[in-house]
This record gives structure tokens, sequence and C-alpha cells, in this order.
């Protein structure tokens, strides 16, 4: 078995996770009109929100969800129902970014804080599908031939999107929201 993929599948969502906590605290003192909630944190992490899984995490579970399949056909409706969670994620993660925008242009905090809890639930019971029925299918069935040619198809020569350097600016970007977190 290829871990090194998955290893990073998992260290992506450990990452994420972190990222969910810290929006999570803020937005809660989006009910307190006395608390200030750090807006720069929330945009900062948003940011990574929305461009790390469209770049680099979800076409990577997309093409290793199509090889699961491949062995495991009784699997259909969990991995469908993952690889639309991937469109819906994308969807409320922009929706979020866009209530952010209007109550930092003087919205009310209520949509955005209705906005951010929609999107931090379904991140985390996303996460949680993959790591105790996907994961753990991968990890059983795929033979290291099929990591290999996962690796392959992933790896293309020209491709930008999975070279190490777009990947270490995204850990930057991640590691940033941390460090600017109160
Ligand atoms: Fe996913
Ligand atoms: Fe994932």
């Amino acid at each position: 078995m290829n871990s090194t993929l998955l290893q990073a599948l998992y260290e992506d969502h450990i990452r994420q996770r972190q990222l969910l906590d810290k929006i999570e605290t803020e937005l809660r003192k989006f009910g307190d009109d006395h608390a200030v909630p750090d807006l720069e944190l929330i945009v900062l992490a948003l940011k990574y929100c929305v461009d790390y899984p469209a770049r680099y995490h979800h076409p990577v579970e997309d093409v290793l969800y199509a090889r699961i399949l491949e062995k495991q056909p009784g699997l259909r409706d969990t991995l469908d129902k993952a690889l639309q969670d991937h469109e819906v994620l994308a969807r409320l993660t922009a929706s979020f970014a866009t209530a952010m925008a209007e109550m930092i242009g003087g919205a009310p905090r209520y949509k955005a804080l209705a906005a951010g809890e929609r999107f931090i639930s379904m991140f985390r019971r996303h996460m949680e599908t993959e790591e105790t029925k996907l994961f753990p299918s991968a990890r059983d069935s795929l033979t290291p031939e099929d990591w290999d040619s996962i690796d392959a198809e992933l790896k293309l020569p020209d491709d930008p999107l999975f070279g190490e350097n777009i990947r270490d600016a995204y850990l930057a970007l991640h590691r940033r929201v941390l460090a600017g977190s109160r």
C-alpha cells in the first residue's frame, strides 16, 4: 500500500479542522453585540478553504474515489454522495465568503452566522464520512499497483496544480491564519 497519499489526505483534514475550529470560535461572537470577532481571521481562513480543497484535496479524492468504485461497487452511493458533497461544499464556502463580505459592508451579522454554521457542519460531516468509510476502504482494497497508477495520474509533469510549491503556498497561508488567531 502507498500510504503517502492517504496520509496527506488525513493531514489535510487535521488542518481543515483546525481552521473550522478557529472560524467557529469567532462565529460564536457574532451573537454577542459586545464581542469583537476577528473578521480578518475568518476571511483568511476562507481563502484557504475556497482554494486548497478545490485545487488540491478534492481533485486527489476524486481520482481516489473513482478507483475505489472499481474495486467496491457496493460503495457507489457513499462515493457518489461524497463527490456531490465536494460541489455542495464549494457552494457553501462561496456563500459564506459572500455573506462575510456583505457583513463587512454593513449587512447584519445573522446571515453570515447562518452561512458559516452551514459551512462548518457540512465540512465536518463530510470529512467524518471519508475518515470512517472511504479512507479505510481505500486502505483495505487498493493494491500497490492501484496506488502507483493513482500517483501517476495525479503527478503529471506539466501539471502545476500538484507541484510542491503550490501546496507549500497553501500551507503557509494556513500557518498564517493560525498564527494570526487570538
Ligand atoms: Fe472530500
Ligand atoms: Fe477530504
